[in-house]
């Protein structure tokens, strides 16, 4: 390091605010502070200034429809398609020949998909499943990685009125099926595999494995050919190839089916705190209207630039801002099938470069590991076109987020650290990039319209510089509607907390922990369930738990989550062998392998602890706490009340010894 890099370090170290730069607030697409006073007091008929960021078939009647809450509804008797939202219009709006998707393979093939070009190829592909019989109001599943094929499958489903149920290609075939399963989803669509690292990887083999598991029949199966002759399967009798449905289809014309603005867009099944994953249900007019709206206030999307989201289409941030925030502003969006680190370390800002990215928005997680490798990778590309950066996922420490605007933004983008979640369709609590001044680590105020507060256990509103539970006390368009065929598990997750239900007065509490300060930002904590945060990933600890105990030799675990340098939180399994078995590597390998089976890699215990005993109380429950502080080497909490006080320095010790 340079001394004069050195000093600039060392003043980011103390520096706690960030003023936007001028040159951003003079071409923001929301620069009036005004629009926070605005929004309250015009709330709900404020949120018809998202709804026109849409094309409507119908208009809608009623901006909000509270009548029977918490199951609100927005925008009703409206109709409207999300694909002719995304698609359509723009080629009409003459952008047919503007890039809609630029995808950049992962062995540095590239493709580029004009808004003309997708609706083709989406068209084609809506009039296939048409034709293989997927019906309005269908759930299709797709489980497929990072390739164009995927968005292409999502806005054909949307086209015909088939809602998408979209499976995380990480996950296992335990997964997929349980996910089909939920949702009585007959169709799937899928490929033979894909590259990572250079790697051809097998993925139709793991489909198939999850297909045995479906419990109903699956009508049909629609492979891509990513590998071409890489890899060979050979296709059972209701699997059809992609290439060859499209090619059967090319040219007809599929008018987008008008939906009713709460008519199900999609399905994303999230973790929970039981084994049983939720399935979120988005709708066409709140969820659409919402996502096109903060890409336009916070993302600062404009038609003219490469925008490009470094998450996986898996999640629900790739669908909200990959796929459909994006793409209704009529943007170009750039979707990247490999890691960051392929070839080399210097892969993202080598995109970046060559791309002319304006806009990158990524996970803290990500930014820690481009920290770890140095500066020398940014350094070596010209990443001069960017103009705003984002995070979301996870809180980012002030250390993360100051290299990332110092080494990634090179002092001149504004930063939003954007709080939400699977189940509130897009950003709920961030600054407004042309607005807000910038506080590393606290994610800012919650957005105009959006009443989100920091309350205590009574659900009374803390004080400015104190901890509490995060509320959200008013509804927003892009809320989910319920837990798919399941009203009342919706109610216990998300409104039984803090809601004053004879009163109708709902508050949705979203179990993370916050503090709040006296300007108003709200620093996230973290989560207040037994859900831990990968790497920006969500996963239930009892998901984990009990593909542990379902291997041979367990007799009991507990996973908590416990800090990580990269990833935020890691894994922590500690379990009780049976008797007649030993804790050793055979052990920890068939556990890995479990967890791997039921849920994918991304759960993959960091570390197993074989313990005779787990810490519990009195009365027999597990003291999660305890564990997670032997995890995160914090100082150990208070152990009288627990029934076995011996067992936590004897864990403790065994953790610290590894
Ligand atoms: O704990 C919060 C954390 O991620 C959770 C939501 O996870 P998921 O539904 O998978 O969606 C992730 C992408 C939107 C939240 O309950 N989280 C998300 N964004 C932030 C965050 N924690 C702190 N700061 C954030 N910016």
């Amino acid at each position: 390091m340079t001394r004069e890099n050195a000093g600039l370090e060392a003043r980011l170290a103390e520096q706690e605010s960030f003023e936007p730069p001028e040159s951003f607030v003079e071409q923001a697409n929301v620069a009036d502070e005004g629009i926070y006073d605005e929004f309250e007091e015009n709330w709900p008929a404020c949120w018809e200034q998202a709804a026109d960021l849409l094309d409507w078939d119908e208009p809608y009647d009623t901006v909000l429809e509270d009548d029977d809450a918490p199951f609100y509804e927005w925008f009703t008797g409206g109709r409207l398609n999300a694909s002719a939202n995304c698609l359509d219009r723009h080629v009409e709006n003459g952008a047919k020949n503007r890039a809609a998707i630029k995808w950049e393979g992962e062995l540095g093939e590239t493709r580029t998909y004009t808004y003309g070009d997708l609706l083709y190829e989406v068209e084609a592909f809506a009039a296939a499943l048409r034709d293989l019989g997927v019906e309005e109001d269908d759930v299709v599943t797709l489980y497929m990685p990072m390739i164009p094929e995927l968005p292409i499958a999502m806005l054909a489903c949307a086209r015909i009125g088939a809602p998408h149920s979209v499976v995380f290609a990480g996950f296992s075939a335990d997964a997929l099926a349980t996910r089909m399963n939920a949702a009585d989803s007959e169709y799937l669509v899928t490929c033979d595999g894909y590259y990572r690292r250079g790697d051809a990887l097998d993925h139709l083999s793991k489909a198939n494995e999850g297909l045995g598991d479906v419990e109903h029949e699956v009508e049909d199966v629609v492979v891509v050919d990513r590998l071409g002759d890489a890899m060979d399967h050979d296709l059972a009798g209701n699997q059809h190839d992609y290439g060859d449905l499209v090619d059967a289809h090319r040219g007809e014309t599929v008018d987008p089916v008008s939906r009713d603005a709460e008519d199900m867009l999609f399905l994303m099944y999230t973790s929970g705190t039981t084994g049983q994953p939720k399935g979120v249900k988005h709708t066409t007019g709140g969820y659409l209207a919402y996502t096109a709206w903060t890409s336009h206030a916070v993302l600062d999307v404009k038609p003219e630039d490469t925008y490009w989201c470094a998450a996986d289409i898996g999640w629900i941030t790739g669908h909200s801002y990959i796929v459909y925030g994006p793409l209704a502003l009529g943007t170009t969006t750039l979707m990247y099938e490999g890691t960051p680190d392929y070839p080399e370390k210097d892969r993202m800002w080598e995109l970046v470069e060559k791309n002319d990215v304006d806009i990158f928005y990524t996970a803290p997680t990500a930014i820690r590991a481009f920290m770890k490798w140095g500066t020398e990778y940014p350094d070596r590309h010209d990443l001069s076109s960017l103009r705003l950066l984002g995070t979301v996922g996870e809180p980012i420490n002030p250390r993360a987020w100051k290299w990332y605007y110092e080494h990634i933004g090179g002092g001149e983008c504004p930063i939003v650290d954007t709080w939400w979640q699977t189940e509130t369709g897009g950003m709920m609590v961030t600054t407004l990039p042309g607005i807000n001044t910038m506080k590393p680590g606290s994610a800012g105020p919650p957005l105009p319209g959006i009443d989100a507060r920091v309350v205590d256990a009574q659900g009374e509103t803390v004080e400015a510089g104190n901890a509490g539970y995060l509320t959200v006390q008013k509804p927003w368009p892009g809320m989910l509607r319920t837990l798919y065929n399941n009203d009342e598990r919706f109610l216990n997750e998300y409104w039984r907390e803090y809601s004053d239900e004879e009163a109708d007065e709902w508050v949705y509490f979203p179990e993370d922990g916050a503090k709040i300060d006296e300007d108003g930002f709200i620093t996230v904590l973290g989560r207040v369930d037994d859900v831990i945060n990968v790497s920006g990933h969500r996963l239930g600890t009892m998901e984990i738990e009990s593909a542990i105990v379902g291997t041979e030799g367990v007799a009991e675990a507990a996973v908590v989550g416990g800090d990580h340098e990269i990833k935020g939180e890691a894994v922590y399994a500690y379990v009780i062998p049976e008797d007649g078995y030993e804790g050793g590597d055979d052990l920890e390998a068939a556990i890995v392998e479990g967890v791997e089976d039921a849920i994918g890699p991304i759960a993959r215990p960091e570390e197993v602890v074989f313990t005779p005993e787990l810490p519990k109380t009195r009365s027999g429950k597990i003291m999660r706490r305890l564990l997670e502080d032997i995890a995160s080497d914090n100082e150990l909490g208070d152990t009288s009340t627990l029934r076995n006080p011996e067992i936590v320095d004897e864990i403790a010790a065994e953790v610290q010894g590894n």
